[in-house]
């Protein structure tokens, strides 16, 4: 398996991600975190990740020594091989002149392993403030870009490896390459992870967790819960409870829906409770999106705790939240700017003095709906697009009204089945309607109308983290939007977003 050291990158799940997709383990750990301890299962190699600081700031994580006494193969990648060659004498880093942010070439000037396979000229993702100015004795270079001449290192006495850019990310033309060769080839491990050995070994993690406790599960209708309730089942049957409310906003027909693929489908030990009133209730007159937050957070967490208390002796809560929950609500040091609030990270735990299972907590969307399919969801509700926690409230863009949640219903369930019926459900990320706080003239018949007007979104992307809008066929449009002018009394006009994130983001709020 491979150990990744975390010096605060914001791309640390990326490389965890690399790694997996050569079906390889892994697991992130500080970067001073204590390596005896896996003195009974050492790893096939260590990365060294990137980070925000520089190795010169005061406080700078520093090069952990003991990494290179493990005799592993080891790569450090931007930050993560500043802090070694900082350390390996006489190395010495530097804020470089020309710092690069961006697109590079690198050119290979010296042939090596970890290049195998990889054009001499090829483009790299770099973002970096600082370089190498004296390399350590034994390190060579192998990689070099116009504005750095230490692109990439090697060192000459053992099988260490670092290069300036970020191999992680996309925008490396030959990331993947470079990963796969130094997982797979440099350290010779073999593909054994796999969504079945993932099941295998979180059962098994799940049980040692959870002990002889009860644990108690939100649903939420979404795929992310379920695979992690699913997987709780797996690991301890019927010590497991899950709670599905309905809080008023969500899809048509949804809280039926679910219920019945909870129970009929999946088997799971589910109690469902209808609280739609309560939460349309708190939400009367509310148009701002963070207070509509706040209030279904807090109301859903009132419900949950009322529904818990009534069976008793539960000592862990399970939450289904992903890898890209837990970057936008936190960061390497302390909170970083909220952007918007999500719900469901933090909160309920201290408050119900319950332990956290957060079984699927380094994986993305994608590697779930891998997860799901080992454990036999069907195909159909895993592709579901991702559906916000405070659902409808944050797509009716004024003050949510149950006459309101009932258009946007309709009009969602319109888009979302021609969607399906076209065949580009699919082919899209997400898609979804929102009500505008805004009403416009039209004619039906001989009458003048003024209704509302909504706003069809459907956007492209791999993790929701960065999105483009969805390029539909104007005779798929044209149709949605007959139908839902038609068919939905009360809206009479319909639009199409046209903006990417950044600089928009997916949601309207
Ligand atoms: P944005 O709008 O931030 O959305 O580009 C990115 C993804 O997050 C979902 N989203 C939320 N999910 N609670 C959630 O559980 C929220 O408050 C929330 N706001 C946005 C959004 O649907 C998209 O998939």
């Amino acid at each position: 398996w491979i150990l990744i050291l975390d010096y605060g990158s914001q791309y640390n799940q990326l490389i965890a991600r690399r790694i997996r997709e050569n079906q390889v383990y892994c697991e992130i750990h500080p970067f001073d975190t204590d390596l005896k301890q896996f003195s009974a299962r050492p790893p096939g190699g260590i990365i060294l990740s990137g980070g925000p600081m520089s190795v010169n700031d005061p406080d700078a994580p520093a090069f952990n020594k003991e990494v290179l006494d493990l005799n592993v193969p080891v790569l450090g990648i931007c930050y993560g091989l500043q802090a070694m060659a900082h350390h390996l004498k006489p190395g010495s880093v530097s804020n470089a002149e020309k710092r690069e942010y961006g697109r590079a070439k690198i050119s290979v000037i010296k042939r090596n392993a970890l290049f195998a396979g990889i054009p001499d000229e090829n483009t790299v993702w770099m973002s970096h403030g600082d370089h190498i100015i004296h390399l350590p004795d034994s390190f060579d270079v192998i990689a070099r870009t116009d504005n750095a001449p230490v692109a990439a290192v090697k060192d000459h006495t053992r099988p260490v490896y670092g290069v300036q850019f970020h191999p992680e990310v996309v925008h490396t033309e030959h990331g993947r390459d470079i990963l796969h060769n130094f997982v797979r080839k440099i350290c010779g491990l073999k593909g054994y992870w796999t969504p079945e050995s993932f099941v295998d070994s979180t059962i098994k993690r799940i049980r040692e967790q959870a002990g002889d406790g009860k644990v108690i599960c939100g649903l939420s209708g979404g795929v992310d819960s379920t695979v992690a309730a699913t997987l709780l089942h797996r690991a301890i049957g019927d010590r497991l409870l899950c709670v599905f409310v309905n809080n008023g906003v969500l899809r048509k027909n949804e809280f039926s829906d679910v219920q019945h693929l909870y129970t009929e489908k999946l088997k799971l030990p589910v109690k469902a409770v209808d609280a739609s009133d309560l939460f349309l209730d708190r939400l009367k007159g509310v148009s701002d999106p963070e207070k509509k937050r706040k209030i279904i957070g807090n109301t859903f967490i009132e419900v949950f705790d009322n529904a818990v208390s009534e069976e008793n002796g539960f000592t862990h809560l399970a939450q289904g939240t992903l890898y890209p929950d837990v970057i936008e609500s936190v960061s390497f040091r302390g909170p970083s700017v909220t952007i918007k609030s999500h719900h469901n990270v933090g909160g309920l735990p201290e408050k119900m003095n319950l332990k956290l299972l957060e079984p699927l907590r380094e994986l993305f969307k994608d590697e779930v709906r891998k997860v799901g399919a080992a454990l036999d969801i069907p195909f159909d509700f895993l592709g579901r697009h991702p559906f916000p926690g405070p659902g409808l409230s944050i797509r009716i863009l004024s003050d949510v009204t149950r006459e309101k949640v009932r258009l946007l219903q309709e009009a969602d369930a319109i888009y979302i089945e021609e969607l399906r019926s076209h065949n580009l459900y699919d082919s899209v990320w997400q898609a979804f309607v929102v009500l505008l706080p805004v009403q416009s003239v039209g004619v039906m018949g001989d009458e003048r109308t003024y209704e509302f007007v909504v706003g069809l979104r459907a956007v492209t992307s791999v993790d929701g983290m960065t999105a483009d809008w969805a390029h539909l066929p104007y005779d798929f449009l044209a149709k949605v939007s007959n139908r839902i002018i038609n068919e939905v009394k009360g809206i009479n006009r319909v639009v199409y977003d046209i903006s990417s994130k950044p600089p928009a983001t997916i949601e309207w709020e």
